[in-house]
């Protein structure tokens, strides 16, 4: 599994804002003769102390290619974060200019951004907004409550959806209230190792990363074989099966060491050999009790955002598949067909904070996203939610970091480690990344869910507390519980842990914290191993190795001898178990 992420375009994002603001006077008494544009503000998500919203700005004058919008809040709402507009704040006044790919707004045209932000007390929508100075009609009544009131982020059960079930039948969240499957395979090694009985009960991912996984690989189980298990696990309770779907074509084009068996051409057996039998098996009447969670084809859309083309981490494997578009083809299909099935969520690969969370990549990568759940028979409604952090190492909170802090009047977004990122950690991101996605047509339920297995960052590594206020640089290496070298880093890596225990429903938005990657199975050799299974060697698990763009020429911090991504690595499951935060008893 690749991790990477952009140095370049990350550069590039920074410069969004700086300059005083002048607030903006806005007219009163405006006339009723046709506004040169429309705003329609609404807020999405809102619990005691924050908010998403989606702005939608439609301009009936002269076409632009250029665009900036603007408004004052009554209140002490602060922007933290936004997507597909530069969004900049000073005092109450808010500035929002258009990214380099939505400038364009012909005459009629409509552009959508959107963005976090705190608030106290009341949240008010904004009376007036001005497009290039001139003032624009208000559309709507403002807030929508998607969620039948304030969630609580703080723990709790929160429930996006609202309702229980949607018109379909389906859980608005599969977790909640279901156990998860365990499986039998994966907690047998855990238990087997010194200390491993404390971890051996929890429910990991079944990872179908062959075709002949969904028969069993040497005599191991098939899919099949899990789901009989599943139903005696379930009882007369319910229960989520968690399945990674992992065989595309091309698999793992910016990095080696999870490539695949299928060529970057061959999606015709992707989807007649792989996701079919899978569909059918699936759509078995006896499995119809179970809720089957998915997890849809990991790194591959996001590499065809940041890797594909025009920056100094592009691949040529990448550039292919981008250009014979079997990824977006492939997350169609898959997409529409295990959809189909009433039972089934699935849950859309989005990386990680340390990849996408620069918004110059995370606009285009939920444009991506969307292109490729409305292509080859998929449709937004095959889509039960996005998962962030699959076998990443990112810490689901810095608990002594936002990155909202500042240093001596520096933001900390300008310190080596962050670089300009908009997120420090996975739960924010996450939030912030599912607003964006309602924003571009997604189900306003739509759940996120954070792979938790490795991210714990506990031991005695681990900060007791902020760093120190000398700089930018000291207060976030001083402080930060992701002990990594580079963020970009992402085989093996020493010093981590085991991460929060899976959980349904921690915090709003979150469907669940899963182990996606089954904690002990290697990211990737740490040297060339022959293999059948088409994985290459990729030296990002070579513990000597000086790294490359994608995690800013860093040594790569992998732990030496590690054996072929997915197989049992003892010396990284101890490892996880003594680092875990939480400590394990
Ligand atoms: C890696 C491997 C894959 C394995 C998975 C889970 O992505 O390539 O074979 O199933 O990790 O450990």
């Amino acid at each position: 599994m690749s991790r990477s992420r952009t140095a370049m375009l990350a550069a590039l994002t920074l410069v969004a804002g700086g300059t005083g603001l002048a607030l903006t006077a806005v007219p009163a008494g405006a006339s009723a003769a046709a506004a040169p544009c429309t705003v329609d503000y609404q807020v999405q998500n809102q619990w005691n102390t924050g908010f998403t919203a989606a702005v939608t700005v439609t301009n009936h004058g002269a076409a632009k290619s250029a665009w900036t919008l603007k408004w004052s809040y009554a209140g002490d709402q602060k922007v933290t974060s936004g997507w597909n507009a530069r969004i900049t704040q000073s005092g109450t006044a808010v500035t929002a200019a258009n990214e380099s790919y939505n400038g364009t707004l012909a005459t009629g045209s409509a552009a959508t951004f959107g963005f976090q932000g705190t608030y106290s007390g009341t949240n008010a929508v904004p009376a007036a907004f001005t497009l290039d100075g001139a003032v624009c009609d208000v559309d709507g009544g403002g807030t929508t409550d998607p969620g039948g009131g304030t969630t609580d982020p703080g723990g709790g059960t929160t429930d996006p959806g609202g309702g229980s079930t949607d018109p379909g039948g389906r859980a608005a969240n599969p977790y909640e209230g279901a156990k998860v499957y365990v499986n039998p395979e994966w907690s047998a090694k855990a238990a087997a190792e010194p200390g491993g009985s404390r971890v051996a009960g929890q429910p990991t991912a079944v990872w179908l990363d062959r075709i002949a996984a969904i028969g069993g690989v040497d005599g191991g189980m098939g899919l099949r074989d899990h789901l009989d298990e599943a139903l005696k696990q379930k009882g007369s309770g319910e229960l989520v099966v968690q399945l990674v779907i992992y065989d595309l074509p091309g698999r793992d084009c910016a990095a080696l060491a999870s490539n695949g068996e299928l060529g970057p051409a061959d999606l015709g057996r992707y989807e007649t050999e792989y996701i079919d039998p899978i569909a059918a098996i699936l759509a078995d009447p006896e499995y119809a009790g179970l809720r089957i969670a998915t997890v849809i084809e990991p790194d591959s859309l996001p590499n065809l955002v940041t890797n594909a083309g025009g920056t100094d981490t592009t691949t040529d494997a990448c550039v292919t598949m981008k250009a014979n578009g079997n990824y977006e083809k492939g997350v169609g299909y898959a997409l529409s067909k295990l959809g189909a099935v009433p039972n089934v969520y699935n849950y859309i690969d989005a990386a990680h904070h340390g990849w996408l969370g620069w918004d110059s990549n995370l606009g285009p990568s939920v444009q991506e996203f969307r292109a490729a759940a409305t292509s080859n028979g998929a449709s937004v409604r095959d889509v039960a939610g996005f998962i962030v952090n699959t076998a990443n190492y990112s810490p689901t909170t810095e608990p002594y970091l936002k990155v909202t802090d500042s240093v001596n009047g520096q933001t900390v977004r300008q310190s080596k480690w962050v670089d300009w990122n908009q997120y420090v950690d996975e739960q924010s991101y996450a939030q912030a990344l599912r607003g964006q996605l309602v924003a571009a047509g997604f189900d306003s339920g739509i759940g996120m869910l954070i792979d938790t297995s490795r991210n714990g960052w506990g031991g005695s590594a681990r900060p007791a507390g902020a760093g120190p206020l000398t700089s930018v640089d000291a207060y976030v290496d001083g402080g930060r519980v992701d002990r990594r070298i580079h963020a970009g880093n992402w085989c093996n890596q020493s010093g981590a842990g085991l991460g929060e225990r899976p959980t349904a429903a921690p915090a709003a938005g979150i469907d669940a914290y899963v182990w996606v990657k089954p904690p002990g199975e290697s990211d990737g050799s740490s040297s060339a191993v022959s293999n059948d299974e088409g994985k290459g060697f990729d030296r990002m698990c070579d513990p000597t190795y000086g790294g490359n763009a994608r995690n800013g020429n860093s040594p790569s911090g992998a732990l030496a001898d590690a054996p072929l991504a997915g197989h049992w690595f003892s010396a990284q499951f101890r490892q996880l178990m003594q680092n875990a935060y939480p400590p394990l008893p």
